[in-house]
Parts: C-alpha cells; structure tokens; sequence
C-alpha cells in the first residue's frame, strides 16, 4: 500500500492517455477515469500499455459529469494505494457543442459545462475532502492538476462554451490553491496550445485548421502529447511551493 495514486480523467486518448503512461513511468498506481476504455483514434487501450510495461494502472467506467462516478475514482485510487496523491482532470467535451455564441443553445451550454467544468468541480471537491484525512506528506498532502488551454487566457474564435469553460478552470485552480493552500493542497493548471491529438475537433485536422493554428505558434512544430505530460509530471511530482498557476505548453501562442 506504499504506492503513490493518481486519477487521470479522459486517460483514454490524447493528452490523458499521454499523462496517464507518464504518470505511471513516474512511479504512479493510476486509476483511468474515462467513458471508453478504446483510445478515441484507435489503438490499444492505455490500461493495456502501462500493464505491459509493468507498472500499474486500472481503468474505471466513469463519467466525470456524475458525483457517483467522481466518488467512486478516488474510492478506487484509495483502495489501491491508501492514499489520493494526485488527480489529473483532463476529460473534455467539445465537437458538436463548440459553437460561437448566436448558435449556442441552452443544451449545447449545459453539455458542454457539464464535462468541462461540472467535471472537475466535483472530482475537486471529493479529492480535496479525501486529500485533507491524510497526514503531510514533506510538507503537502495532495496535488491537482487541471487541464485547460491557451483558450482559457485568450479567446477562442467560434468556441464559445468551450472557451467561457477553459477560463472557468483556471480560476478554479486558483481558487482552491487559495483556499486549501494552507492546508497542503497543491492546486495547478496546465494549458496546452495546439497539441496534435488526431480526435474530434483537433483543429490540425483540416488545411484551414492547420494554416490557422501554426499561425499562431512561434515555435517549430505544433505540439505533442507528451509536451503536456512532461509539464503534468512537474507539478504532480518534484514541484512543492507552485500553486495556483497556469502553465502555458503552447509554443508561445499566448506570447503575443
Ligand atoms: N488537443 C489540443 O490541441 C488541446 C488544446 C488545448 C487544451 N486541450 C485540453 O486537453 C485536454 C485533453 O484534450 P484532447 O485533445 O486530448 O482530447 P481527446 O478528445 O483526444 O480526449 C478526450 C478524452 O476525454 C474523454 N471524455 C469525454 N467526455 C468524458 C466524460 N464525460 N467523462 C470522462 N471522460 C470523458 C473521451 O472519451 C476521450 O478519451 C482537454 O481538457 C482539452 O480541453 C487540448
């Protein structure tokens, strides 16, 4: 029971599945929250690569818009390990709700809140409450890192609910860092920019898209999962006085 515990939401694809492999390279027992165990483009389940490496990893069937499911992805990390280290909220909902705001309606606002920011508020809520049980760690008794994007600091054209979202959980991230900081919770952010994910929605998948977001990264090459995941590893391992932050992994996007 020695082991450290981290749940990853959306570890099925793209960056989650990304963080979820490094997590448990880092040393890890990872719990992998996600409404699929399939990678959205195909390929072998996360759950299956990071057993055959060796390391330790279980999938739970869990949508991060449901208390019960929330509950039950910290209940597992602690049955596991005995403790909730880290928690990872990366689940996202975008597609066919991602509309600008004239065509949004009610039901694609609601979906879209509901993954997006509902999600993490919840899984926040049970992981603080779980993390404040456990005795100091060094000097900390837990860490959340929260996915959000270049589009939570600037605005996203044509992506209305999924942008007001992003710039909801960046100040989620610093609210809880406030708040539960001097309790020894460790709240941070990562924002991607344009990370090359082939899913729904990924913006490179099209000439236009393309054309557009290179347009807007200095740096050489768009970007990989595994930027992401490096940036997560920080701040779910060494880091031990970073919070409330919001780390750009945007290839300078946000730069000008
Ligand atoms: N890819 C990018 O360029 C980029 C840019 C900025 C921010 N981000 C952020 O990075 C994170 C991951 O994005 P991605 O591109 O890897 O997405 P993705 O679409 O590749 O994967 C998202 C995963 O979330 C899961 N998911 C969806 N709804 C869920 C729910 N209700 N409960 C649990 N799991 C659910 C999906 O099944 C999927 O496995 C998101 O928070 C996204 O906003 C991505």
């Amino acid at each position: 029971m020695s082991q450290r515990s981290a749940v990853v939401t959306g570890a099925a694809s793209g960056i989650g599945r990304a963080v979820a492999i490094r997590l448990a390279e880092d040393g890890f027992d990872v719990v992998l929250g996600d409404i699929r165990r399939d990678p959205v483009t195909g390929g072998e389940p996360t759950e299956d690569i990071i057993q055959a490496a060796g390391r330790n990893a279980v999938h739970v069937d869990a949508d991060v818009s449901s208390a019960a499911d929330c509950e039950r992805l910290v209940a597992t990390a602690v049955e596991r390990c005995g403790s909730l280290d880290v928690v990872v909220n990366n689940a996202v909902l975008a597609g066919d709700h991602s509309k600008p705001l004239l065509d949004t309606e009610p039901e694609d606002w609601d979906a879209m809140m509901a993954v997006n920011l509902r999600g993490p508020y919840l899984l926040c809520r049970d992981a603080v409450r779980r993390m404040l049980e456990q005795p100091l760690d060094g000097d900390v008794r837990g860490r959340i890192v929260n996915i959000t994007s270049q589009h939570g600091m600037v605005g996203c054209p044509g992506h209305f609910a999924y942008s007001v979202g992003k710039g909801g959980l960046v100040q989620m991230t610093r609210q809880i860092a406030v708040d539960y900081g001097p309790r020894g919770i460790l709240c941070n952010a990562v924002a991607p920019g344009k990370i090359v994910t082939g899913t729904a929605g990924d913006l490179s998948a099209s000439e236009e898209g393309l054309a557009y977001v290179r347009s807007r990264t200095p740096f050489a090459r768009l970007g990989r999962p595994e930027d992401v995941a490096a940036a997560v590893s920080y701040l779910a391992g060494p880091a031990s006085y970073t919070s409330g932050i919001n780390l750009m992994v945007d290839g300078g996007w946000t730069a000008y």
